[in-house]
């Protein structure tokens, strides 16, 4: 697809002798269309041409020569170049490539078969699935999308919590009563109920710790009976923790854990030796960190010779390198383990790999979520259930639904959609690193900044495009007939989808994308509501609008697919 930016940093490159990618970076687009569709910031020229952006502006504009045909006017405005495009270019351009796409619309090969690994949801075993672990997994399946689209190779791992001493105590608290619970029914809580019974007992009776300590040992070696008991809380935990992926409708291609590096945790320790970093400290092993400015050493082993968190975390940095080569490494956890995560890429510099490896470790911190209404506020202290809350919503809008839209075909699927769609979109929709607040009335909105108005604005498009009973050819399409005040931001807004895609991998904010669905739904909905769109008696205008429909509603769906949002067909 042709690009304004490109061409207007390379008509600029050859006045100022500066690199065309560089001074592409510094184009703007105004917020106000007033000041064109393009902006050129010339202060950003200033210092190296050593004359005033005013200057500089009315320097290049003199200079400078266009083509109309792409770009009509410029005009300088303060130190600013405002570049006034050329709307039928821009219509013709932009269909044309969405044609050509269709449902593959915005999807690229810049990834270039980079590898890239996002690490998310990783929620622990036999403990409750939780709303921050909600969020790691929507916005995790998200970036993983997205990447996937971009052409990177993608590999999605979900970094299980199976290990850990806790465990040694699960198995004695099981051997001592597990046939009084039933685990098969309701694992998770039944598993915790077990873990807090033992967990007191050891507190008032040092044997009994002393037996959990021995199970977790015997765990670490192997032991068969112990194994076997391991296995099946984590069986029985994933069974669990799947209810949620498959209302999500998340995957992941490792489910490689913390255990899975139980047995890789001696080459840390001695390629940290090796670098010298390693000492000893109240008997336990540990890395200062205080040159690198961060004031709490990073403990690789505890003085009672276990591993831990950390050290688990360097052995698959190690693994991951190896076995994936990435470039990236992502990891979706939430901002209370912003230490953790600074401490261990600090480690892992130590570990002599390529530096490409470590420069590729990135955390994508995410704030929390409180629920503010309903049953599940966590203000009354409740623990929020994941799957409890995805079920609530679910039946929430099966609700709304039986009261505005009883006949509605397919209510149980499209409650579905539009109730787990709703919950997804408002994990994405805020700067990430923000706490949130879960509230349903905001959630489940239908004419808000909401997953459900999205998915509203698409199947209006779906219900005029079954009224008009055709999608016209793009032959057909007089773009000229698309440049009003009403139509051309929503041909801006497809133009720039793929931007868009990259601009949440590049500032790690899937909040671009969701917000950019809202905008483009109200653009939609603007020139919905001023223009009629089946004009039967001037059939060119119904052709062009007919068809802007329809970009509108395969945009509308891919951008919420890449969130993990399904559209429903009716609502
Ligand atoms: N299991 C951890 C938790 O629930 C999150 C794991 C994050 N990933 C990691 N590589 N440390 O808090």
């Amino acid at each position: 697809m042709f690009d304004f930016k490109q061409e207007i940093s390379n008509k600029i490159s050859k006045i100022v002798n500066i690199n065309e990618e560089e001074l592409k970076t510094y184009i703007e687009i105004p917020k106000d269309t007033k000041n064109g569709d393009y902006a050129f910031p010339c202060f950003r020229l200033a210092k190296s041409l050593k004359k005033s952006p005013q200057v500089i502006a009315n320097e290049i504009k003199e200079k400078i020569e266009v083509d109309e045909a792409l770009i009509e006017k410029i005009d300088v405005a303060g130190g600013y170049l405002n570049f006034y495009i050329n709307k039928t270019k821009l219509v013709e351009e932009t269909l044309n490539e969405l044609d050509a796409k269709k449902e593959k619309y915005g999807a690229s090969n810049v990834g270039n078969g980079k590898n890239i690994i996002v690490e998310y949801s990783s929620p622990n075993i036999a403990k409750e699935f939780h709303i921050g672990h909600l969020r790691t997994t929507v916005i995790g399946a998200a970036f993983y999308n997205i990447y996937k689209y971009l052409g990177y190779n993608t590999i999605g791992i979900n970094h299980l919590g199976d290990y850990g001493t806790q465990f040694g105590k699960m198995i004695e608290g099981y051997k001592r009563w597990g046939t009084e619970y039933n685990l098969e029914e309701n694992p998770i809580e039944e598993l915790t109920k077990l873990y807090i019974r033992i967990n007191d007992l050891c507190k008032s009776d040092e044997t009994v710790l002393e037996a959990c300590r021995d199970n977790f040992k015997k765990l670490e070696e192997g032991d068969e009976y112990c194994t076997q008991l391991w296995n099946k809380f984590k069986e029985l935990s994933l069974k669990e923790f799947y209810k949620t992926y498959d209302m999500l409708g998340v995957k992941f291609d490792s489910l490689n854990g913390e255990s899975f590096y139980s047995d890789k945790m001696p080459e840390v320790i001695e390629l940290l030796e090796k670098s010298g970093k390693l000492i000893e400290s109240q008997g336990a092993k540990i890395v200062d960190l205080e040159d690198k400015g961060i004031n709490t050493p990073c403990i690789i082993e505890k003085s009672n010779g276990s591993t831990t968190y950390a050290t688990r975390d360097l052995a698959a940095i190690l693994y991951r390198a190896r076995t994936y080569d990435f470039d990236k490494c992502i990891y979706v956890v939430a901002y209370e383990q912003n230490l953790h995560f600074k401490q261990v890429f600090e480690v892992a510099k130590l570990l002599g790999l390529d530096k490409k490896y470590t420069d590729g470790l990135t955390h994508i911190a995410y704030g929390m979520t409180r629920v503010s209404t309903g049953r599940m506020s966590t203000r009354e202290g409740n623990v929020v259930k994941v799957n409890e809350l995805l079920n609530e919503a679910v039946s929430r809008v099966k609700a709304i639904i039986e009261e505005k839209n009883p006949n509605m075909e397919d209510k149980e699927e499209n409650a579905k959609k539009i109730g787990i769609g709703a919950v997804i979109y408002n994990n994405l929709c805020t700067t990430l690193i923000k706490d949130q607040v879960f509230d349903w009335d905001t959630v489940l909105n239908f004419n808000g900044e909401t997953g459900p108005y999205i998915q509203y604005i698409y199947v209006r498009t779906k219900s005029v495009l079954k009224k008009a009973g055709y999608i016209p050819e793009i032959k057909d399409v007089d773009g000229t007939l698309l440049k009003d005040e009403k139509t051309i931001p929503i041909i801006k807004n497809i133009y720039e989808f793929n931007n868009i895609l990259n601009s949440v991998l590049e500032k790690n904010e899937t909040s671009i994308l969701a917000r950019y669905l809202i905008e483009l739904a109200q653009n939609y909905s603007n020139f919905y509501n001023d223009n009629k769109i089946l004009v039967s008696d001037d059939k060119k205008i119904q052709d062009a609008r007919v068809y802007l429909t329809y970009a509108v509603g395969n945009v509308l769906k891919i951008g919420a697919k890449l969130l993990g949002i399904e559209m429903p067909e009716q609502m």
